[in-house]
């Protein structure tokens, strides 16, 4: 039996792919190539094509007797999706929606879903937990919210078995694999600040420094993208023999300032950040944490990486290593 990766030659598909490889696992890589890389991928079997083409994915679950997916595949960018709001329903729902009849024609029931913490919109309670409303400001939460309702009528109705991961802020680069953030454009705060405290590029701006936090600066939740992968890793063992639909948090429980980031990576790095201070971005909350309680607890997370430092210093490493990304 095999796992098919959707998205597999993206940021956190490829490290999952890595996790999945590590660990025993036939892999199996769709991708179209759009915005993952090949070159992220290590001897993995990699289909070029989309989820939506029905004849493709039929062909690949006969082949490789796919009996689990891991969906990364999506349209992944907040600022984007509001300025094109039918593009990233087309992308992520529609197209969603079409991998899952395939999936419940030919009878795969294992399905391991990458969402979001946008999920949850603008915090009423901090840390965020699984119960929190889930009430959208972007056209991308609303998709991936869909998404999750799409799978619990697709348990009712034809025994699909899921898990759906939602994410607080991926960062970081894997510790021993030449793999790590390549998204162009790069709109993320960690890379930002790396490539501007290793010269490659000229600045990075602050997004307000107005917010009700410790130093005027958003706060967020990161995660090493190691640890993502190994979530994912867990999640496909546990379907093995868990059934029925389920959510976790993934974060690390802890938050950063926008200007602690800048200073870790400023000690990281022993050079000065050149840093701008700017106006607020449009639908940024002041405070993003998680609390990822139930999936250690239920998961048997354990977070290995994520502490700032280790976060900044692979992601200091990738960045110094391939200051053009995957093309140098
Ligand atoms: N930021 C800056 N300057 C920049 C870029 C970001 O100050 O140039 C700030 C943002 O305002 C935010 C923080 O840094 O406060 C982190 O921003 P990111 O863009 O790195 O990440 P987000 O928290 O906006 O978004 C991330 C994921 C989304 C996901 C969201 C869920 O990238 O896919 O978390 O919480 F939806």
């Amino acid at each position: 039996m095999a796992v098919l990766v959707t998205g597999g030659a993206g940021y956190i598909g490829s490290h999952t792919v890595a996790e999945l490889n590590e660990h025993g696992f036939e892999v199996i890589v769709l991708d179209h190539l759009l915005n993952g890389h090949r070159q992220a991928l290590f001897g993995t079997t990699l289909y070029e094509g989309d989820i939506a083409d029905h004849k493709l994915i039929a062909e690949i679950i006969k082949k490789h007797a796919i009996d689990t997916v891991v969906h990364f595949a999506a349209m992944s960018l907040v600022g984007e999706s509001v300025q094109k709001p039918l593009d990233y329903y087309e992308a992520n729902v529609c197209k969603t929606r079409a991998l899952l009849q395939t999936l419940a024609e030919l009878g795969v029931q294992r399905f391991v879903f990458s969402s979001t913490a946008a999920v949850y919109g603008e915090p009423v309670q901090v840390p965020i937990s699984e119960q929190h409303q889930t009430s959208p400001t972007n056209p991308y939460g609303d998709t991936k919210l869909s998404i999750e309702h799409m799978l619990r009528w697709c348990y009712n109705a034809y025994g699909m078995h899921s898990i759906s991961l939602r994410y607080f802020n991926a960062a970081g680069a894997h510790l021993t694999l030449p793999i790590g953030e390549d998204h162009r454009p790069e709109t993320h705060l960690i890379p930002l600040v790396v490539q501007a405290a290793l010269g490659q590029r000229e600045h990075v701006t602050v997004f307000g420094e107005d917010y009700e936090t410790r130093d005027g600066t958003c706060v967020r939740d990161y995660v090493h993208v190691m640890d993502l992968a190994s979530a994912h890793r867990l999640a496909v063992e546990r379907l093995r023999h868990q059934q029925g639909v389920d959510v976790f948090n993934l974060g690390n429980g802890k938050g950063f300032s926008v200007k602690e980031v800048i200073d870790v990576v400023s000690r990281v790095t022993g050079r000065t950040v050149p840093t701008i201070y700017g106006a607020r971005r449009a639908g940024d909350p002041a405070v993003l944490v998680a609390s990822s309680a139930k999936a250690k607890e239920q998961l048997n997370w354990v977070l290995r990486h994520s502490d700032l430092e280790t976060i900044v210093s692979s992601a200091v490493n990738w960045h110094s290593r391939h200051p053009g990304g995957f093309n140098e």
